[in-house]
């Protein structure tokens, strides 16, 4: 079963009104392959998620960096799924490492906002991924295949979930993995997936990759077998992501 390519673009803690414009303004001239051929889901901050979906083009969508692990209430600051789907806002990221690290998420309690977010519709980009000293200490399969297992542990329908491997080294530093190191990962997480939750599902989730990925090398990376696209930070504030787009096989 082909895979649709995937590109997200997290555009984390960034953005004004005029710099979202900007941005919008360069996706919406872009000539990209169809929608046949590439999903494009954009992550703009929560303040600028209604405003970017109202002036995207209508082949991009948008996704939330986050939301709350059960139905809203007295929860101050939290976003519930309900109010993403309120807003008919189809996607979400969960589990970013970012979160993970300076929020302390948990496995289990990634695994449950998955869980809830699928529940109520959205459709989910869940992180995983090493830190460095975990992949200098060999555990790299050992720690994404636990990341994975707290998922899978709760989520039984796979057809809403893109999962993203994010190695934390290779976040923000310029150091991209290798393509031989993401396929390495990706085709283990293939397998897991294959062993613990079933071949139709193995072979049909997106597994995409994030961590430096830019317009120099997402070709390469693209054309890894187990690559399904991309999940890009830094770059995706910049024309360049129309380049990663491109780079859709
Ligand atoms: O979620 C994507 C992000 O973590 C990757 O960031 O800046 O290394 O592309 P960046």
């Amino acid at each position: 079963m082909a895979r649709k390519f995937f590109v997200g673009g997290n555009w984390k803690c960034n953005g004004t009104t005029e710099e979202v414009k900007k941005i919008v303004t360069t996706l919406n001239e872009a000539e990209v392959p169809s929608e046949d051929v590439v999903e494009v889901v954009v992550s703009p901050p929560f303040v600028f998620l209604t405003f970017v979906k109202s002036l995207l083009r209508s082949d991009f969508h948008v996704a939330a960096q986050n939301c709350w692990v059960r139905k809203g209430g007295a929860f101050t600051g939290e976003i519930s799924a309900e109010m993403l789907v309120n807003l008919s806002i189809p996607w979400v990221i969960i589990g970013h490492s970012e979160r993970r690290a300076l929020l302390n998420e948990s496995n289990e309690f990634v695994g449950d906002k998955v869980a809830y977010a699928l529940s109520q519709g959205l459709k989910v980009i869940a992180c995983i991924g090493e830190t460095l000293e975990e992949r200098e200490s060999g555990s790299t399969m050992a720690v994404v295949a636990a990341q994975t297992k707290a998922i899978a542990g709760k989520v039984t329908n796979w057809d809403n979930v893109v999962l993203a491997y994010e190695p934390v080294w290779a976040i923000g530093t310029g150091k991209v993995a290798t393509p031989a190191q993401a396929q390495e990962v990706h085709c283990e997480l293939r397998k897991w997936l294959h062993e613990n939750v079933g071949g139709d599902i193995a072979a049909s989730t997106r597994i995409i990759y994030g961590g430096s990925v830019n317009g120099a090398n997402c070709k390469e990376l693209a054309a890894q077998p187990d690559v399904d696209g991309f999940l890009v930070g830094g770059a995706s504030l910049k024309p360049e992501f129309v380049d990663i787009i491109k780079a859709a096989t």
